[in-house]
């Protein structure tokens, strides 16, 4: 990035105490299951088409997990992709986050397993719930480890087996979603800005839009709430989607807001990958460029967590993101949950 656009932006953290320590992200990985379900194949379970499926989502195809292939397997094969490019040995690591929706267990945390699977033993592990927001959320939880000189290294992960949760009768749902893992490695990196902010944002007063009602506290696993589907993710898809476009709008205008940068100064932009008329439509009220938006949800669907982690990864693999660039990340997901980021890469 050249001097002068360096000049243009500010970071936020500064004024919070946190002058020369700044978090940055040193590597990305991700990993993605080989089994690819595409529309066609979905056309031959429920009553749908590829035409309707394009032309609604932007969804070509979704990767699904094997049987035995855990979210924990996903997530440790993302973690080790970013931790060989980052040259991140596995004792270095002090503490992982991981996002996810669909734990291999209510407990102990999936952090727990992939720690287990990465030999990452001096590290402490812990899950965050926040859907398909939980990646930005993550980051801005081991941000604040780093900048607090709490931790050196940081593992975030966002992680999902949503095939574990799909209704594969429900045309609605089952044809949005798909299965992958996408790791960061967070790091204090001198003269290097990092993370420049990240806005977080929820409301719960719209938590039955988009919910797994079955398994928990409030509904215990029985034969009723097996056969009644309550153990099936569910959806008010055209409620979700208005509250997506304004949530994510107003996120990605508030970082860029705290950054003191307007959209034009913005490399690249991910945005969680849940629908191709989302992304277009917030495109559109913030005033982007089509290259300026990043997009593979036509690969993998909605990958809740995993999205925007995946992303990033695919994005900095394509060169769409160079050292010194400015990348907005922006998600949304129950909860309902939204936030934005603001990165200098
Ligand atoms: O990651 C968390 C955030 N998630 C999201 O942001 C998802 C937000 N919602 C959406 O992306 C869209 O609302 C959907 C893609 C889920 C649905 O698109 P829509 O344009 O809102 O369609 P709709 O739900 O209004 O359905 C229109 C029609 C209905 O038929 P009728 O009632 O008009 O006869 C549906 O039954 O399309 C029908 N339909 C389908 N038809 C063929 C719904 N799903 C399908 C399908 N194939 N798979």
């Amino acid at each position: 990035m050249s001097p002068s656009i360096q000049k243009k932006f500010k970071n936020p953290r500064a004024k919070h105490g946190f002058q020369g320590r700044t978090c940055s992200i040193a590597a990305v990985g991700s990993y993605v299951p080989a089994k690819e379900l595409t529309n066609q194949d979905l056309e031959k379970l429920v009553d749908t088409t590829d035409d309707w499926i394009t032309s609604r989502t932007g969804i070509k195809a979704r990767r699904i997990a094997a049987e035995d292939e855990f979210t924990s397997d996903m997530a440790a094969k993302a973690a080790l992709r970013a931790m060989v490019k980052g040259g991140v040995k596995p004792e270095e690591i002090d503490l992982i986050i991981v996002a996810t929706i669909t734990p291999d267990m209510p407990f102990p945390s999936t952090a727990c397993w992939v720690q287990q699977k990465i030999g990452a033993h001096r590290a402490a592990a812990f899950d965050i719930e926040a859907a398909c927001s939980g990646f930005i959320f993550a980051l801005e939880i081991g941000q604040q480890f780093i900048m607090s000189r709490t931790y050196d290294t940081i593992l975030v992960i966002g992680a999902e087996k949503l095939s574990s949760i799909i209704n594969w009768k429900d045309r609605n749902t089952c044809v949005l979603f798909g299965d992958g893992a996408g790791a960061a490695i967070l790091r204090h990196r001198p003269a290097a800005h990092g993370l420049l902010t990240a806005c977080m944002g929820a409301d719960g007063r719209k938590a039955d839009l988009l919910s797994m009602p079955g398994g928990g506290s409030r509904c215990p696993a029985t034969i009723d709430s097996v056969s009644n589907g309550l153990h099936f993710l569910r959806m008010d898809g055209k409620e979700t989607f208005k509250n997506a476009v304004n949530a994510m709008y107003t996120a990605a205008q508030e970082a860029l807001r705290r950054c003191e940068i307007n959209i034009s100064q913005i490399a690249c932009i991910i945005p969680h990958q849940a629908n191709r008329r989302i992304i277009d439509a917030v495109g559109e009220r913030l005033g982007v460029q089509p290259e300026q938006v990043f997009v593979n949800l036509d690969k993998y669907g909605n990958t809740s967590a995993a999205s925007v982690a995946i992303a990033l990864d695919e994005a900095v693999e394509q060169e769409r993101i160079k050292q010194g660039d400015l990348v907005l990340l922006v998600v949304f997901g129950a909860g309902l949950t939204w936030g934005a980021a603001v990165i200098e890469w």
